[in-house]
């Protein structure tokens, strides 16, 4: 049987490290992201590089309809998907009360309602193969209340919350769910400017994309629950539990506003 990794968010970043690692590894894979031309360039290079099968799915994800249409695409070409890469995301720091009501719709959307409605319109098929499994792109932010990043912070909370609870409903079937957590990632522009505004801090905890495509790979078909990558980043999560909470949100608060000076 001929089975695919679907990947969203995966003509640029993190979403095209992943897309690159999975084709090394020899899986056939789906992109999804925006109609762009970095689609299809991304999709030239994989076919040069690799021999596995690579088809394009250009949409905007923010649209009422586009998980839906995402699932009808795979059914009428018949690609079956063991692997679903929830990637798709959009970040961003900004003084809350003066962003514009697109800036939270957006996130909202894309990061939460397109891979809530993606895991539920897959997990069907999923369950009915040998092994599945669901990838699913949280952050190191889901474990903070982050001022200037409030909606970002929020929307990696819920996909790390929501990520171990289908976890769990699918404990003892053939699909397994992994959230992965990294803190900066060197992808596009405004992250090198946000993982810099931190200094040192940043960039000791950073990765590259290709780096967390290997570790998140390797842990998801582990089985693991929960990835962070680096081992300072779980140093970071220990930290947290001993700083009082007062303490914690003064020194995110001071830390973020650097971001906000640089966006
Ligand atoms: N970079 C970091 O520091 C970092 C850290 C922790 C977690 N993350 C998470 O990792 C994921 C990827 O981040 P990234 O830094 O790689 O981002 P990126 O470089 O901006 O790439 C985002 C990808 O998602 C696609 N995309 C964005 N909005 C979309 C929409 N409405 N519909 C369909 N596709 C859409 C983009 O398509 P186009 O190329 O066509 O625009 C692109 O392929 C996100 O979930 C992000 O929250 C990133």
């Amino acid at each position: 049987m001929e089975t695919y990794t679907l990947i969203t968010g995966s003509s640029q970043g993190i979403g095209k490290g992943y897309a690159m690692e999975f084709a090394k590894r020899g899986y056939n894979v789906l992109l999804v992201a925006l109609p762009d031309s970095k689609l299809e360039e991304t999709a030239t290079e994989i076919k040069e590089k690799y021999q596995v099968k690579v088809a394009i799915l250009p949409i905007d994800l923010a649209e009422k309809d586009a998980p839906q249409n995402v699932y009808n695409w795979c059914k009428e070409n018949d690609y079956i998907v063991d692997i679903l890469v929830n990637n798709a995301g959009v970040a961003g720091t900004t003084i809350f009360e003066e962003s514009p009501l697109d800036y939270s719709d957006m996130r909202i959307q894309v990061n939460i309602r397109a891979l809530v409605l993606l895991c539920r319109l897959f997990i069907p098929d999923l369950k009915k193969l040998p092994k599945a499994y669901i990838l699913n792109t949280g952050s190191l932010s889901a474990y903070y209340s982050i001022p200037y990043k409030s909606v970002y912070s929020a929307s990696k909370a819920f996909v790390l919350t929501f990520s171990k609870a289908i976890r769990d409903e699918l404990h003892g079937s053939s699909v397994s769910v992994s959230v992965v957590n990294p803190n900066g990632v060197y992808t596009n522009d405004g992250t090198f400017g946000r993982i810099n505004a931190h200094g040192a801090k940043g960039r000791l905890t950073a990765t590259t994309a290709e780096q967390l495509a290997v570790i998140a790979i390797d842990e998801m078909f582990k089985g693991k629950g929960v990835i962070i990558p680096k081992f300072v980043n779980k140093f970071l999560l220990f930290l947290q539990k001993l700083i009082p909470a007062k303490l914690e949100q003064s020194i995110l608060r001071k830390e973020f506003m650097k971001e906000v000076k640089v966006s």
